[in-house]
């Protein structure tokens, strides 16, 4: 046990309180630890608001849930009807409820662009890779969130939206048709789905994802933030004062504190303009269907999910069976590189080899949806290993040939064109553009260990740039 710090008898009352409390719980230790002597980067840019932002669209919807679950009834027979009365006879219901489902768009909105700068700025090399981790662990558990709590107001595309995706588990071999018995609690999407996923849309999954969140920030506390520059402002050799601070940071609070009050200004107000002028977004964050009670006997023309996923599910479609074909291709040109270019050993060689005719084989026998299921969870699941899979000498892209930025621009609009076309209905040239797609994006992770490292880097400063302003 830590001894008791005493205090003078005359002290105010108030720093006697802390004093006593200081001897119980470290709250002043952590207060500096994490705020008034959190030493972070002086030269943070733009794209370092989201971080703060996503904490506080997570505070938005954990607020405006427990309202919403104060009236919301967890049964098919009423739920519809109940997400009725909050928005026309629950007092500031129609705000709740408009807050929660913008907050969702607004989350992906803001979790998009923070993960962009941890892809542009190298935020998820050593030593941050489990801060990048536990951000992709995030991602995972944000998108079961949306997609269980999406369900909740049971309307037609709640229902055929959970249908389609709970069916994709069935193609999985062997275990698949129990697997989705399993998640539906039912032969069809119905009551017993709609309970648990509101069991884990409003407990489960957010205990998880406060969790990884806390983690998120402990493990980046740890080894302290990136920057634009990709210089470490921390390391051995780090420039320092007196105290031993770093002279290229700054404590978070006030600096970042208030810094981050201004991007949270600016955020609201694109948010309440949403929220008041156009909560449906044009049919993008909710969509004209789901205003129609669910009707397991009519199903609607077009199926499509929330914006979010549909980069993801432009993949799943892009696996025809005809797809596989090109697939087969890449994992035998994949194999033969490996062996002619790697340097193996010969056992390692014939492991390649064996696998490459195993997995062609499994390819050829298994349906292709269920390899359009893998190739979905395959593009979220590589983000887990992109601290692996990149090579450059240097972190930051400014600092990387210039090609490297063009690459980025185009893996951008790729997501993107993917993203529209997972709105759209299927088209043969939007299935086309989607295969390729597909592979851009996969061929842009897949092939990073090799097309990060060539080219000739530009000089990294000691320093990191910063003009004062
Ligand atoms: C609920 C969602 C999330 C919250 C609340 C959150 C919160 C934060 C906060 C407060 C920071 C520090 C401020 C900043 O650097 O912007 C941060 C940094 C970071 N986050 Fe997240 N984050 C979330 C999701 C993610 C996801 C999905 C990823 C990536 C897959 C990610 C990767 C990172 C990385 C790499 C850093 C360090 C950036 C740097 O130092 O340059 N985060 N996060």
């Amino acid at each position: 046990m830590a001894e008791f710090k005493e205090i003078s008898p005359n002290a105010p009352v108030g720093e006697k309180l802390l004093n006593w409390v200081d001897n119980r719980f470290p709250a002043s230790k952590l207060y500096k630890e994490h705020l008034s002597e959190y030493y972070a980067p002086k030269n943070f840019n733009f794209w370092y608001f989201f971080g703060s932002l996503a904490l506080l669209v997570l505070v938005i919807q954990i607020v405006t849930g427990i309202f919403l679950v104060m009236h919301y009834k967890p049964d098919a027979a009423v739920a519809f009807a109940s997400v009725e009365y909050i928005m026309r006879d629950v007092p500031w219901g129609w705000l709740i409820r408009y807050m929660h489902s913008t907050g969702a768009s607004a989350f992906f909105i803001v979790v998009y662009l923070h993960m962009f700068r941890g892809l542009i700025y190298g935020s998820y090399r050593k030593p941050r890779e489990l801060v990048w981790i536990f951000g992709c662990a995030i991602f995972l558990c944000l998108m079961a969130e949306a997609f269980m709590g999406y369900l909740l107001p049971w309307g037609q595309m709640s229902y055929w939206g959970a249908q389609v995706i709970v069916n994709l588990f069935s193609a999985i071999p062997f275990i698949g048709p129990d697997l989705a018995l399993l998640i539906r609690g039912d032969f069809v999407v119905g009551d017993a789905t709609l309970n648990r996923f509101f069991s884990f849309h409003v407990i489960a999954v957010p205990l998880v994802l406060l969790g990884l969140v806390v983690a998120h920030i402990i493990a980046l506390h740890e080894v302290g933030s990136n920057n634009p520059d990709g210089v470490e402002i921390k390391g051995p050799n780090a420039p320092k004062d007196a105290q031993g601070h770093p002279l290229d940071g700054i404590p978070f609070h006030p600096y970042y504190s208030v810094h981050d009050i201004m991007g949270v200004s600016v955020f609201l107000m694109a948010f309440t303009a949403i929220v008041f002028f156009a909560p449906e977004f044009g049919g993008y964050f909710l969509e004209y269907n789901n205003f129609i009670p669910a009707d397991p006997l009519t199903t609607p023309l077009h199926i499509a999910p929330v914006w979010y996923f549909t980069p993801f599910y432009s993949m799943l479609r892009a696996i025809t069976s005809e797809m596989m074909y090109a697939l087969i291709a890449c994992v035998v040109i994949g194999a033969v590189l490996a062996v002619a270019k790697g340097k193996l050993p010969q056992l390692l060689k014939g492991a390649v080899i064996g696998a490459a005719v195993v997995i062609s084989a499994l390819m050829l026998a298994i349906d292709a949806k269920f390899w359009g299921v893998v190739v979905m969870g395959g593009a979220v699941v590589i983000l887990f290993f992109l601290p692996w899979l990149d090579n450059s000498p240097v972190k930051s892209i400014r600092y990387r040939p210039d090609w490297h930025k063009y690459l980025y621009a185009v893996f951008v609009i790729n997501f993107l064109i993917l993203g529209y076309l997972g709105v759209q209905p299927p088209s043969p040239i939007g299935e086309r553009v989607s295969q390729v797609g597909s592979l851009f994006y996969f061929g842009f992770f897949l092939l990073m260990p090799w097309w990060s490292k060539l080219g000739t880097p530009k000089q990294v400063p000691d320093r990191v740039t910063f003009t004062p302003h």
